[in-house]
């Protein structure tokens, strides 16, 4: 892990299709094609990268209705950066955007579905790990279609 002092983690709003793949290459994920990856971008409700020497390390998105659902995903830090706290300061700025608009007396729920044993990280943030209460299991299916043209679900 590279050590980085705080005041060099800086934070902007918008990445390219190039780099949201090298993040996503960078911790195993697969990879979105450029098209459709660009418009997922710009669709985001928030989009919060953490720079590091002119560089993404880390981002995190919401998607939303704008209203009452709010889903993070694409919660990401590159490996070398793990351990800085910059998936903590995605996190907050995240939940400081949503937070920020509630009026008195208001509730809205804030979802995500959390990689394979990273539930602890989220939990520091008053997230639950399902089931919980009347809140059955997170569910998700991979949707591939493949070189024939056939669709599966995994
Ligand atoms: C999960 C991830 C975003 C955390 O980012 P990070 O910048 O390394 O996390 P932070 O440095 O902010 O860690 C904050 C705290 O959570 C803890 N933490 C981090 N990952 C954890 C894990 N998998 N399990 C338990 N605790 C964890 C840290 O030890 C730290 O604790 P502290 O506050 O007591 O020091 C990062 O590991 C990552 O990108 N992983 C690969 C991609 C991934 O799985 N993303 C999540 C998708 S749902």
């Amino acid at each position: 892990m590279k050590k980085i002092p705080e005041g060099e983690i800086t934070f902007t709003n918008n990445i390219s299709v190039t780099d949201y793949n090298e993040l996503r290459k960078s911790v195993g994920w697969i990879l979105v094609a450029p098209k459709r990856a660009e418009i997922a971008l710009n669709h985001s409700f928030y989009l919060c990268v953490a720079m590091v020497e002119n560089k993404p390390a880390g981002m995190m998105r919401i998607i939303s209705d704008g209203g009452y659902s709010f889903f993070i995903t694409d919660v990401i830090v590159k490996p070398e950066y793990q351990g800085n706290h910059i998936g903590t300061a995605l996190i907050s700025k995240a939940l400081d955007y949503i937070e920020k608009d509630l009026l008195e007396d208001e509730t809205v729920m804030i979802s995500l579905m959390s990689a394979y044993e990273k539930e602890e990280f989220y939990q520091k943030f008053g997230f639950h790990r399902r089931p919980y209460g009347n809140h059955g299991s997170g569910m998700s299916v991979w949707v591939t279609r493949d070189l024939s043209g056939h669709v599966e679900r995994t």
